[in-house]
């Protein structure tokens, strides 16, 4: 048999698989499972009627840019309306700022292609987003967690990190943070925050790499849109970079994204997508700034918030009713994502290998941390299951903590043994 090994490059060597869509097919074979695990949309919101129509209508119509390679930068049309939602949320910017991307996942990786050498430092906050991890490090760039406080990043560790770093001669080039409820935590960032991170980031010359896929998914009570106002609305000194997707509001299928940049960097970043996929899906672009014109996603999104209010709802009262004195979290101001903390000496291995067993899984916290912290902490995801589904899954990680082990305090597992997929 041929040995491939030694035709990997170092960075094909080191990609690490999803350990989460390896467990989702080794237990696929299990129909009534309750999965916490991945942060995918609920399916039953998404638009089929006015997609099927507006589809429909693009095929019949036989333009044949509908089916032709497009620009790189991305279909004109679909560049102006997603300009039109930035500026909505505050944001000025010129369309040549404005760059297509197949979803969020892949700006990040453009940023990393684009700004990154072996051994610089990208700051994140900690836990962070895995998708953005994988990116940096295939980059060979060095990932440096900061602390979340309960409205955000600590200010305090972050310049701490990045003196340290610069002390051992090392470039910090960005931050990447997700101000509006954190994948996984669900932390939304103070605005006092904000102003302060702009402020950091021109004292110390660095780029921050704002990805803001649930802004618009506050629950109302809890949190507003003034809050969620992007970093990059408030920052003159053009350093933030915006990542935004229609993932969350309409559909992930699509894999359409866009992200903001200053116009050196931008132009970059277009080339950079030439050789990765000449263009994001043409189909796909005409299909999502129809829906955006015709108002789908502005329909959806008071939908969507109060659904997956009532979702994170029903989850805390499952938790609180299940398992209320045994573990703690913070309730979440909005997004998909219930942040749990595991009383001593539990372990997230631990209990996911217990929860599996009875029918539910959700993600490790330690996954998360790029320093292999966190293994007193778990995520779950409220998006995807159906309400019932939801309490009868709480029931189960109720009996699986029951019956986990107690491994003894020095004993904590030392690896994890999943980690999240791509979202
Ligand atoms: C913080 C964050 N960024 C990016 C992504 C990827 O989104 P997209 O589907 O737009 O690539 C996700 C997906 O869950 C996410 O949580």
């Amino acid at each position: 048999v041929t040995s491939y090994d030694k035709f990997l490059s170092t960075t094909g060597q080191r990609l690490a698989e999803s350990a989460l869509r390896r467990m989702g097919t080794a237990l696929a074979g299990r129909e009534d499972l309750v999965s916490f695990a991945p942060g995918y949309p609920d399916p039953l919101m998404f638009p089929w009627e006015e997609l099927r129509d507006i589809a429909g209508g693009l095929l019949a119509r036989r333009d044949p840019r509908t089916l032709q390679y497009g620009p790189t930068r991305g279909f004109r049309r679909l560049r102006e309306t997603a300009l039109g939602l930035v500026e909505r949320r505050g944001i000025a910017a010129t369309l040549e700022q404005l760059v297509v991307t197949s979803g969020s996942q892949q700006g990040i990786d453009l940023i990393a292609r684009v700004l990154l050498d072996p051994g610089d430092v990208v700051l994140v906050e900690s836990p962070t987003f895995t998708g953005a991890v994988a990116a940096f490090r295939n980059a060979r760039a060095e990932v440096v967690g900061i602390g979340l406080e309960t409205d955000g990043i600590d200010l305090g560790g972050l310049d701490r990190a990045w003196q340290r770093a610069s002390a051992e001669g090392k470039t910090v080039k960005f931050l990447y943070v997700i101000p509006n409820f954190q994948n996984p935590t669900g932390t939304l960032l103070s605005l006092h925050k904000r102003t302060a991170l702009v402020d950091w980031a021109t004292r110390r010359d660095v780029l921050i790499v704002e990805d803001d896929p649930y802004g618009f998914l506050y629950f109302v009570g809890a949190a507003s849109e003034a809050d969620t106002r992007p970093i990059c609305a408030d920052d003159p000194s053009g350093r933030t970079l915006y990542l935004n997707t229609v993932s969350k509001m309409l559909a992930p299928g699509f894999r359409v994204g866009w992200m903001l940049a200053p116009r050196p960097l931008a132009d970059r970043f277009d080339t950079a997508k030439q050789s990765t996929d000449l263009s994001s899906g043409i189909l796909d672009q005409l299909i999502v700034d129809e829906a955006l014109r015709r108002g789908v996603a502005d329909r959806l999104a008071p939908r969507l918030r109060e659904r997956y209010q009532s979702k994170c709802r029903v989850m805390e009262q499952a938790l609180a009713r299940h398992l209320g004195a045994t573990i703690t979290w913070r309730p979440p101001a909005g997004g998909f994502f219930i942040w749990a903390t595991l009383p001593e000496p539990w372990t997230d291995a631990a209990l996911l290998r217990c929860a599996e067993q009875e029918g539910v899984i959700f993600v490790t916290g330690s996954a998360f941390h790029v320093d292999g912290q966190g293994q007193n902490t778990i995520r779950l995801s409220f998006a995807t299951p159906p309400p019932a589904d939801i309490d009868e899954g709480v029931r189960r990680l109720s009996r699986a903590l029951r019956h986990t082990p107690r491994p003894s305090p020095q004993g904590r597992d030392s690896r994890s043994s999943v980690r999240p997929g791509s979202a």
